[in-house]
């Protein structure tokens, strides 16, 4: 496939930054996850991280144009000429055609829109039971996906913390904006021939083979 220009879509705690790792590593491409470059603007108190912070805490969505500035710079760095995968963004209409645009610029487009498809019910367990690394944000659980020693990251060895908005208050408030704001989407790639869907219920090995399988029908597709 000459390039691979992935945006990975789903609800809170779907597996999109689970995913995102793997298809890094596998990939080595660049990797943007909105949520995790927020997070870190936060930590670090820059004037993006004081903007994010509230929309955060409360389990609403950046400003667009916030949001958008922040991938275009990102797409315009000679790494992500290759491809590139975007975990959490776009995340509502305008963002997408922000991003449509950014690409038809330069001659380019997506290869795909995978949605990883999770009910409610198992949202809500995966996001209570989730340890986020501090230093970068690998993602882990108690249960599902534990690290080998507790409370330390295996990548990096930082901290494991509980994510603020991972209090189930705010991810109730996460789901309603997925829905009212991010689900719209779903339909916004279906009708550019766009959308993949996987079954995010399985485990997350079954879930990057699902993924691996369809990129490589892609790469098929593209080659006859
Ligand atoms: P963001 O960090 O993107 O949050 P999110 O979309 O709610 O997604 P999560 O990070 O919660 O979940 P995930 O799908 O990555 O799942 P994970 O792999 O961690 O955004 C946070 C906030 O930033 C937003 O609320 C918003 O305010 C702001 N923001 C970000 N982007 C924005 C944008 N574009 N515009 C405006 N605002 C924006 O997995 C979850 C847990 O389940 C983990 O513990 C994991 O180990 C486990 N798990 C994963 N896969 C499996 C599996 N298959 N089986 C069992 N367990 C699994």
């Amino acid at each position: 496939m000459s390039e691979l220009n992935l945006v990975l879509l789903g609800p809170p705690g779907s597996g999109k930054g689970t995913q995102g790792e793997r298809l890094q590593e596998d990939f080595d491409l660049p990797y943007h996850a909105t949520g995790n470059i927020l997070r870190r603007a936060v930590e670090e108190g820059t004037d993006l991280g004081k903007t994010a912070k509230e929309y955060m805490d409360n389990g609403d969505l950046v400003p667009d144009d916030v949001i958008i500035g922040v991938i275009a710079e990102e797409l315009e760095k000679p790494e992500a000429e290759d491809g590139f995968i975007l975990d959490g963004f776009p995340r509502t209409t305008p963002q997408a055609e922000a991003l449509d645009e950014e690409l038809q610029k330069v001659g380019r487009g997506l290869t795909a829109a995978i949605l990883i498809d999770v009910p409610d019910a198992e949202v809500e367990r995966r996001l209570g039971g989730r340890r986020t690394c501090v230093a970068n944000g690998h993602v882990f659980h108690i249960e599902f996906n534990p690290p080998q020693e507790e409370g330390k990251c295996d990548v990096d060895g930082s901290e494991l913390i509980v994510r603020e908005d991972d209090r189930p208050e705010v991810i109730r408030r996460r789901l309603q904006t997925y829905y009212e704001k991010t689900e719209p989407l779903v339909s916004y790639y279906e009708e550019r021939g766009l959308l993949r869907r996987v079954d995010g219920t399985k485990s997350p090995d079954q879930v990057g083979d699902q993924i691996r399988a369809l990129l490589s029908t892609l790469r098929m597709e593209e080659d006859i």
